[in-house]
């Protein structure tokens, strides 16, 4: 099924697609192929459309170690939800224990986010992503001015394809705004995570995410001790590589 894929003519079919129409692409071109990355926070909208397109979707989520209480409690709501399997994919241990050993268990307040990052999500996404030929996240643009506004609807990953392997990435919410989201969710009336009742916005890991005052952009909330332009975790590394 993969094997003849034009990117160019993905980039048109989906540049003015509805997010539906994006997803209806990305699974009639990879099918059983694509995985969705779901973050345990309002991205359970993109869940919500894929499941409705295909009850079988397929689903991951990077487990740090370091999530909420109430992530996890979310995720396992959102699998019974939609009776769907989430693949939960830890960290390897020998790599937190050496970084704990060395540096504590909060060495990103010193030294940036990058490192934790890197063996906590980074590393088992990037084992994730070698088996995988396509996978959609719920990036959008809205969601960073300095480094997603020009999020597109697919691209070829610039931070996880190899030369061997070409990983395409599909992020189809990437014109909804959060208003938008926050619609489809009361709309639909879909589970969401308790934490957005007390002003969280963006979610990440518990030590890394606070909530946001009024009119704070959502971003200020995440490593909000870190320079505001270039906050990626290496997740959406390709965000700062075509920013640059
Ligand atoms: S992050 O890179 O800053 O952490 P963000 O929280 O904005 O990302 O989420 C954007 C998208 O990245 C999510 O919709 C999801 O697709 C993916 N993502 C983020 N965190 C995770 C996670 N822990 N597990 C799986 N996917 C994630
Ligand atoms: Fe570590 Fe914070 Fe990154 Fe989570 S967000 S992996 S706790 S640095």
């Amino acid at each position: 099924m993969t094997a003849s894929i034009d990117l160019q003519q993905l980039i048109a079919d989906c540049a003015d697609a509805s997010p539906k129409e994006i997803l209806k692409q990305a699974f009639a071109a990879f099918g059983d192929e694509l995985w969705l990355s779901f973050s345990g926070a309002e991205d359970v909208v993109l869940l919500d459309m894929a499941w409705k397109i295909n009850p079988q979707v397929k689903v991951f989520s990077l487990d740090t170690g370091r999530l909420h209480p109430e992530t996890y409690q979310f995720i396992e709501k959102v699998r019974e939800h939609y009776n769907i399997s989430i693949e939960v994919l830890s960290p390897d241990a020998q790599q937190v224990q050496d970084l704990v050993r060395e540096k504590g268990l909060f060495s990103f307040y010193k030294d940036g986010h990058s490192e934790c990052c890197g063996v906590r999500k980074i590393a088992p996404l990037k084992r994730k992503l070698s088996t995988v030929k396509a996978w959609a996240t719920g990036q959008r643009r809205d969601q960073s001015p300095g480094t997603r506004s020009n999020v597109a609807a697919v691209e070829l990953d610039a931070a996880f394809s190899t030369a061997e392997q070409p990983l395409y990435k599909f992020n189809p919410l990437a014109q909804m705004s959060s208003e938008d989201v926050w619609t489809y969710i009361r709309m639909l009336e879909l589970p969401y995570n308790s934490l957005h009742e007390r002003g969280f916005i963006s979610i990440g890991c518990e030590p890394c995410t606070r909530p946001v005052l009024p009119n704070q952009h959502e971003r200020e909330g995440r490593w909000w001790w870190e320079e505001a332009t270039q906050k990626e975790c290496g997740l959406h590394a390709g965000n700062i590589i075509t920013a640059q």
